[in-house]
């Protein structure tokens, strides 16, 4: 165990002080040989730490006088209060293995205040966050953006974030055989499963299902794709929607394009395994459509555009350590621009469906605004999903809504 721990420890360290992203982390650091039940425990350990991160670092660092300048002793102490607060292990396993740890880590050291520090932590039963940040686990921007932009929904976001997510299923087709679970309240090929580790491998392998939650399965539904129109799904990887949309309507000619040649891959083997084709599969940057655009106006865009994945965060629990305030504006000045330049290549009476997978307002509604103050040839058209919040401008589904992710959507038709 000393070694899932240790390896546990190394995957922390690569998120928290390398900026690499956890899955990234899990495939750097586990050997190829692992077998499943460790990698399961140290994914388990890796993702439950994250998710609830500032509360476990506080709680070991209220009984130090300096602080602990090494980074892994620093990551150890938090797993291993991660293990007593989260993971319910037992007192005198976390004390011993965090020793033998920082022992492996070749830091003898700090096995006594790591042992020292441990011990009283245990102890400390009626410890209370002081902090929202401690409280809540998020940063404390994330967590005013959130008070600012859904003074009635916060508290349920924050939540929600920090829960485990659960595992839905888009189905191929109605009749397909299911694991045990129940269907979407609205969304008849959505299937949320009772187990969140249902084997379903063989059945993805075979092109029956798919894994994609809930409030991803809207973007298909709402863009409803007709027969032979040419569409274009703009920022495509890993392609659930893109097989989505081929699924609904395998006649339509659809363009694809993806930015990251490693992840246009995760798009060719997914259509690959469902059997379906697109018209053209572009590596391309979506904001500049002199690049790969033909010249052919679209009936119909996706834009789901790369965003900061806040309505995602109980999935990716590194976002609340990666994210920083500063990456917003970049980020909503690329939105902006994929919404304006691909504007241009929508056929009048066309639709364009804009889509992010965040909660923040800043890249949702607010640049729907912006969007129409400078194209007034675009209107809103009205659509609703039934269990999201509508905005100003399109729909939010709130993170945690029935199971779901936090999805926003706004649906626009250009008049002229
Ligand atoms: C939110 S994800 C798309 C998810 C996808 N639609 C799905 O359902 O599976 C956004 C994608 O846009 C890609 N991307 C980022 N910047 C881009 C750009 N300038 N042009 C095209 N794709 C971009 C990212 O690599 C990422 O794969």
């Amino acid at each position: 165990m000393s070694q899932s721990r240790l390896l546990s420890c190394h995957v922390l360290y690569q998120v928290c002080h390398k900026q690499v992203h956890i899955k990234q982390a899990l495939a750097q650091v586990l050997p190829a040989d692992l077998s499943s039940q460790d990698k399961a425990w140290i994914q388990n350990t890796c993702y439950q730490t994250l998710r609830n991160f500032q509360q476990m670092e506080d709680r070991w660092k209220k009984f130090i006088y300096k602080p602990v300048k090494d980074q892994l002793i620093a990551i150890l102490l938090t797993m291993s209060v991660a293990q007593k607060f989260i993971l319910n292990k037992p007192d005198h396993a976390i004390v011993n293995e965090a020793v033998n740890v920082s022992k492996k880590l070749k830091k003898q050291w700090a096995s006594g205040l790591v042992n020292g520090i441990l011990k009283k932590v245990l102890n400390d039963i009626d410890y209370q966050p002081a902090e929202d940040t401690t409280l809540y686990n998020h940063p404390q921007w994330w967590i005013d953006c959130l008070k600012k932009d859904w003074p009635d929904h916060y508290l349920d976001i924050l939540q929600a974030n920090n829960q485990k997510p659960p595992l839905w299923l888009r189905l191929s087709d109605t009749s397909v055989t299911k694991p045990p679970g129940r269907l979407h309240p609205y969304l008849s090929l959505a299937w949320l499963c009772d187990e969140k580790t249902a084997d379903i491998t063989q059945h993805l392998n075979d092109g029956l299902l798919s894994v994609q939650d809930a409030a991803a399965q809207w973007a298909a539904t709402l863009l409803q794709p007709k027969d032979n129109e040419q569409i274009l799904d703009a920022c495509a990887a890993p392609g659930g929607k893109t097989c989505h949309l081929l699924q609904m309507n395998p006649s339509i000619r659809l363009d694809v394009i993806e930015k990251e040649p490693e992840r246009m891959r995760l798009i060719m083997d997914n259509l690959s395994r469902l059997d379906l084709q697109a018209r053209r599969l572009i590596i391309g940057d979506a904001s500049d459509p002199k690049q790969w655009h033909t010249g052919q106006a679209y009936d119909a865009i996706l834009l789901d555009v790369p965003c900061s994945a806040s309505g995602v965060v109980r999935r990716n629990p590194d976002i609340k350590i990666l994210r920083q305030p500063e990456h917003l504006t970049p980020l909503t000045d690329l939105q902006q621009s994929i919404l304006q330049t691909n504007a241009k290549i929508l056929k009048i009476g066309g639709r364009l469906l804009y889509v992010t997978c965040s909660v923040f307002k800043v890249e949702n509604e607010h640049q729907i605004r912006r969007f129409l103050r400078k194209n007034p040839n675009f209107k809103p058209m009205n659509f609703e999903i039934p269990d999201a919040v509508s905005c100003q401008y399109g729909q939010q589904i709130i993170t945690g809504t029935n199971q779901q992710d936090g999805f926003y959507y706004c649906l626009l038709e250009r008049q002229s």
